[in-house]
């Protein structure tokens, strides 16, 4: 009876080992974040509302909720939604004929997003009818989108209306943009920027984490356009993202965003291609320098780390968001302001190349007699310098990110736009047209139109 027992007793304690050893592995074998964090509440996938994942992630969501209120200006860019027509009038002229040239603001917080694009007195203005602002300008604006894309698809987003889509349209950016609900991985919510990938062969899943941190912004900071009557839209990667191969692709698609007045130039409006520019062999991008390790630097309540998601300048917190790398901010905040004031100023002279060849073209193409030929060369120059200036202006750290490439693109531009002036006056023979420097003779100075 007693040797009986002793066996039972041991074979208890063998199992209980086993399972305990067994529970110790699997422990072991979990994820780092999932052992360490256990949610408060479950987070649907695709979760629009950012209040339901900020009770998991307090510190991620207080802050995300700064870029409300955050208005503080910088040199170039910062918070407040200052204009840039009222800063820089040359930019009336060079948007002349299309909605840019009435209302164009820096860009603010991503709280502020929905905000602002209904706000924007660039819808309709083209059109009497509210129906025709396509709702594919919502796409980069609200953390609904993903929901919607996911149930109805891209394609049928992208063909309603703006006013058709308001009504589904509730909240600002928000986590659901950036991440997957449950894993919080980051991830590509735009199909945009999956489809655009596809193209060159690439599968974001197969990214890294690191190269994840720069790529969640391109959902939404890059350079796209309204592919065909379905308002599709498309980023025009298919060559590769650099300049020349967008300019390639704009030109066998013929694609055009509208006609210069007078001058009939097919124009193209450049958006936001901050992806495309700062990854274009960047000196950060080159040393494994993602767009978060500036803007979303770590940040600590108590002993937990977390990233700030107080998207804005980093110039306004260089000691968190250099000072990670460089041991004297102050120094390379004053590399900063010498490479944005030389971008800054070069811009200008570009932009005044561009007026100048504008007006050639005008005056050419008022004269019956015009070399069609020549004019219409003159034209395709036009086309091609003024995006590649807006390339750099539309990107919105004046050169910052790419100082080089800032530069590089801009004396190209520069370039093709004197070619321009030059082709004009010869379509005309008129060496009368050769003027230079119009903008700065101009009085009075063109202002926005109200
Ligand atoms: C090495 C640091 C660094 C990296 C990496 C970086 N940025 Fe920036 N970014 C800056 C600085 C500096 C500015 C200029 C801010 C200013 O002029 O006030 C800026 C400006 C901006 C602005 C305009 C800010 C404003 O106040 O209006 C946006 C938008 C932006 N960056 C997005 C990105 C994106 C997207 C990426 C990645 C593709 C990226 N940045 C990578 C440092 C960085
Ligand atoms: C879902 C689209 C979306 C994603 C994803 C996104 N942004 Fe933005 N971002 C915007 C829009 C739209 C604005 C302008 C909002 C406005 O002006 O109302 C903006 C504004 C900004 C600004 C200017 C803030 C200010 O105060 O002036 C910075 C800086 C910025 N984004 C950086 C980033 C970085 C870095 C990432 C990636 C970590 C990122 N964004 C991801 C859409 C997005
Ligand atoms: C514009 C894109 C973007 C949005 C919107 C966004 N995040 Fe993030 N989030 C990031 C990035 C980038 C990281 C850094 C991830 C990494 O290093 O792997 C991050 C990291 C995190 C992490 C991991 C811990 C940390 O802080 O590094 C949590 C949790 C998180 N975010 C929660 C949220 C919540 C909650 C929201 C909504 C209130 C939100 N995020 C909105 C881009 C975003
Ligand atoms: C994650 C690390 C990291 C962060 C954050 C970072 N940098 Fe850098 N930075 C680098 C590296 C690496 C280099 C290249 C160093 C080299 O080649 O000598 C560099 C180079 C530079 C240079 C010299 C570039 C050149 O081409 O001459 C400047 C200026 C600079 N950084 C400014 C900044 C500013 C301003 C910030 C904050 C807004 C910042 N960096 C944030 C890592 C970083």
């Amino acid at each position: 009876m007693k040797k009986y027992t002793t066996w039972i007793l041991v074979g208890i304690i063998v199992l209980l080992a086993a399972v305990l050893t067994g529970v110790l592995v699997f422990m072991k074998n979990q994820p780092v974040e999932e052992r360490a964090f256990q949610p408060l509440v479950e987070i649907a996938l695709m979760e629009p509302v950012s209040e339901k994942w900020g009770v998991n992630f307090p510190n991620q969501y207080t802050t995300f909720l700064k870029t409300e209120t955050n208005n503080i200006d910088t040199t170039y860019a910062g918070s407040s939604q200052f204009s840039w027509l009222e800063r820089d009038p040359r930019q009336v002229i060079l948007f002349a004929g299309y909605a840019f040239s009435k209302d164009y603001n820096d860009d603010r917080g991503h709280a502020n997003a929905l905000t602002d694009v209904r706000a924007t007195k660039r819808l309709n203005l083209n059109d009497e009818d509210p129906k025709h602002t396509p709702g594919t300008c919502y796409s980069c604006k609200s953390s609904n989108n993903p929901g919607i894309w996911s149930d109805i698809g891209m394609a049928e987003f992208d063909k309603m209306s703006f006013n058709e889509l308001t009504p589904l349209i509730n909240n600002s950016i928000g986590c659901a943009n950036c991440h997957e609900a449950g894993t919080m991985r980051l991830i590509v919510t735009n199909p945009a920027l999956k489809e655009a990938l596809e193209a060159q062969g690439k599968d974001w899943e197969t990214f890294t984490r690191q190269e994840m941190r720069t790529v969640v912004c391109a959902n939404c900071h890059v350079e796209y356009y309204f592919k065909g009557d379905g308002k599709y839209l498309t980023f025009p990667w298919a060559n590769g993202t650099e300049i020349n191969q967008i300019i390639e692709y704009y030109e066998k698609s013929g694609f055009k965003d509208w006609d210069y007045p007078e001058a009939g130039t097919p124009m193209l409006k450049a958006q936001h291609p901050e992806f495309e520019f700062f990854t274009a062999g960047s000196t950060h991008y080159n040393a494994g320098v993602s767009c978060s390790d500036c803007h979303m630097p770590y940040m600590r309540d108590g002993a937990a780390k977390y990233s700030t998601h107080d998207v804005h300048s980093p110039l306004l917190n260089p000691e968190q968001a250099c000072g990670q790398c460089h041991t004297d901010s102050e120094y390379v905040v004053r590399r900063v302001n010498l490479i944005q004031d030389q971008v800054a100023t070069t811009k200008v002279e570009t932009e005044n190349a561009i007026i100048d060849a504008i007006n050639a073209i005008k005056l050419a193409a008022a004269n019956p007699n015009a070399n069609q030929e020549l004019l219409d060369q003159a034209r395709n120059l036009h086309r091609k310098a003024q995006f590649m200036w807006d390339f750099v202006s539309a990107e919105n750290s004046t050169g910052f990110h790419n100082p080089e490439y800032a530069l590089k693109i801009l004396a190209d531009s520069t370039n093709l736009a004197r070619q321009a002036q030059m082709l004009a006056a010869q379509s005309v023979n008129d060496m009368a047209l050769l003027e230079t420097g119009i903008y700065d003779k101009m009085d009075p100075k063109p202002v926005p139109a109200k």
